[in-house]
């Protein structure tokens, strides 16, 4: 399902681009390193934390002096009234009134100005059906899909989507407010409009919505973003995994339905809902893979889904207001040999809500080229331009941005170790992109940015905006860290000499800048035989004579990744999101509901893991780190 256009690759061209600073940190440059360290060493950590030892258990680890509580757990009960949450009575309609599953982003955005009160915005992303619901009696994905009921999807529905929970701290803890009125979940069923260049285009049409301008719900909200004015962008990923069937012979959306990698479903909602067979209602994949946004402050408004920002599989949408004024929202398309997206807003942020409620219809998408030399360029993807036209298939805008994926590669930008989050240090300005990995890539199809061959550990790329301006057309770039486990040297990683046998990971996958423009990043896919460690959160310096040096700050338990990092405001509580524990089992199998890898966090016999926002704070207060 990844595609493999060529863009320039060349190990000769690497060798050019290999900076000094890549040299100093290259394993192949070791003694080197070891020489250099101890004025390294003299330069103070930005972190102050005791670093945590990287292993994998069934527990959540944090660093010594720091604690984490469990705010929030899949089934948790979000409405009074409500019976304590089991898992042997699930129903969609009580599923519809408690916290999702596989939480994901997670936004802070403060409520009136209080520091003790603020709405947590959190991505649901998918369901573990095999995890949530006992006797399934399935030991394989198409096994769980056959023995699904009806009510069964219809509860992972209710599990999808996000949550709105508003939260206040009293003596330090943080706790949901039980009856607030801000409180709302959003599922597979919530109904949503479509807006921007793609809204009401007959690719979008389907026999439940004739103007193609309404869908029933958002789905796979990987991670998001916050914006000033106070709403929730969330971004739909995987989206293929819920379409069963095949198109018609012949049908046009054969080519889309391809590259979007539709063909392998991992749900049985098609079992059950027409609009999830592609042979039933081809377009319903075009009204998914956008990102959507949503207004918290009022429970009835409906989200929208903003075609403007391109249709891929969304990692995340994290934004920063340019010089200008303009908005600017960076974007990942999470897949191997896939691309990085900005998309940049017509009009100016102005002071309301109300003031930006279109301003994510309208303004310009593009898509990054990575140069060998360290430049880059921002490819506009514009219906008219670069052969964007009805020659290659694209009559209008909007089949632009139904086939973003195809448009990016006929442009000519670069495919890249699958991008996930990206996000702009408001200190610094430079952009932090975390990718993830790709083993398929091979010998021929390395070039700078993608510097490694099969990427099993993934690498951080830093891009500092020309004249400090985030709508500039053109870029500088280099590699932060290329990531994994610096002792062994057909890794090729590139940590600091500082970094510590704890201190290194792999996968980066969610990244968050705190209040001081420091860099933390999450992690997806370490475990015991990738790299002998859980996944977690780990610190990176990005400034000064340590950049490049990781230090480990959190561990989730086995089987789950780390999402959501999420800083409130006063930079006295870090927010993480521990994602499907027990996920796989421990021979990589799949999980099974009677006999999970962990229990965490209730570890009772009688609760399967549940995923859940943790709120981890320094014993007797104080800032994080
Ligand atoms: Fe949902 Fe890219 O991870
Ligand atoms: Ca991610
Ligand atoms: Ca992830």
């Amino acid at each position: 399902m990844s595609d493999t256009t060529a863009s320039p690759s060349l190990d000769a061209l690497i060798a050019r681009r290999f900076s000094r600073r890549d040299l100093m940190r290259g394993a192949g440059a070791a003694a080197l390193a070891v020489g250099l360290a101890p004025a390294m060493a003299a330069e103070p950590s930005a972190f102050d934390f005791p670093e945590l030892a990287a292993t994998v258990d069934e527990h959540l680890h944090v660093a010594d002096g720091y604690e984490a509580q469990v705010l929030l757990r899949w089934g948790d009960a979000l409405f009074p009234d409500l019976p304590a949450f089991d898992p042997t009575a699930q129903t969609p309609e009580a599923q519809e009134k408690r916290f999702g599953y596989t939480n994901d982003f997670v936004g802070f955005i403060p409520v009136e100005g209080d520091p003790n009160r603020g709405l947590l915005v959190v991505n649901h992303e998918y369901t573990n059906a095999e995890l949530m619901f006992p006797g399934l009696g399935a030991s394989d994905r198409k096994g769980v899909i056959a023995a699904l009921s009806a009510e069964q999807v219809a509860i992972e529905m209710a599990a999808h989507g996000g949550s709105v929970v508003e939260i206040e701290r009293k003596d330090g803890r943080w706790a949901p407010v039980i009856g607030s009125e801000l409180t709302r979940r959003i599922t597979a069923r919530t109904p949503m409009a479509i807006t921007g260049p793609a809204a009401g285009h007959p690719r979008l049409v389907t026999a439940a919505d004739p103007e193609g301008r309404r869908v029933e719900g958002m789905i796979n909200n990987c991670s998001g973003g916050v914006t000033p004015w106070g709403t929730w962008l969330s971004g739909e990923e995987n989206i293929h995994y819920y379409f069963r069937g095949a198109l018609p012979e012949g049908h046009p959306e054969a080519g889309n339905a391809k590259t979007m990698g539709m063909g392998s479903p991992q749900y049985g909602w098609g079992r059950f809902h027409e609009r999830f067979d592609l042979g039933k209602t081809p377009n319903e994949p075009n009204r998914f893979g956008w990102v959507v946004e949503i207004d918290p402050f009022d429970p009835n408004s409906t989200p929208r889904k903003r075609t403007a920002l391109g249709r891929f599989k969304h990692e995340g949408a994290a934004g920063i207001t340019a010089g200008d004024g303009r908005y600017v929202v960076y974007l990942g398309d999470d897949e191997r040999f896939q691309h990085v997206y900005r998309f940049v807003s017509a009009g100016r942020v102005g002071a309301t809500r109300a003031d930006n409620s279109n301003l994510l219809d309208s303004g310009t998408l593009s898509v990054a080229r990575f140069e060998e030399d360290g430049t880059g360029r921002w490819l506009a993807l514009t219906h008219g331009a670069g052969g964007l036209d009805a020659a290659n298939g694209f009559a209008s805008q909007a089949d632009v941005l139904i086939e973003t994926r195809r448009a990016a590669k006929l442009l000519g930008g670069t495919p890249m170790d699958r991008p996930e989050d990206i996000e702009a240090n408001p200190k610094t300005g430079r952009v932090y992109v975390m990718l993830t990995n790709n083993t398929k890539r091979t010998p021929e199809q390395t070039d700078a940015a993608n510097p490694r061959a099969a990427n099993a550990f993934g690498h951080v790329i830093e891009i500092t905006p020309d004249g400090a301006d985030h709508t500039a057309e053109t870029f500088r770039w280099e590699v932060l860290v290329r990531c994994g486990d610096p002792a062994k040297p057909d890794v090729k990683a590139s940590f600091s000499a500082l970094t510590s046998g704890d201190g290194w990971f792999g996968m980066p996958d969610n990244c968050v800048f705190d209040g001081s423009g420091r860099l933390w990043i999450a992690t997806d896919g370490n475990n015991r035989r990738a790299t002998g460690r859980a996944d977690g959160i780990w610190a990176v310096e990005t400034e000064g004579p340590r950049r490049g040096t990781s230090k480990h700050f959190l561990q989730v338990p086995v089987g789950a990744e780390m999402c959501g990092p999420c800083f409130a405001p006063d930079d006295r509580t870090f927010f993480v999101a521990v994602q499907h524990p027990g996920e796989p089992d421990e021979e990589g199998g799949l999980g099974r509901y009677e006999k999970p890898s962990t229990r965490w966090p209730d570890f009772s016999a009688d609760m399967p893991p549940r995923p859940s926002v943790v709120a981890v704070t320094r014993k007797g207060g104080g800032r994080i780190a």
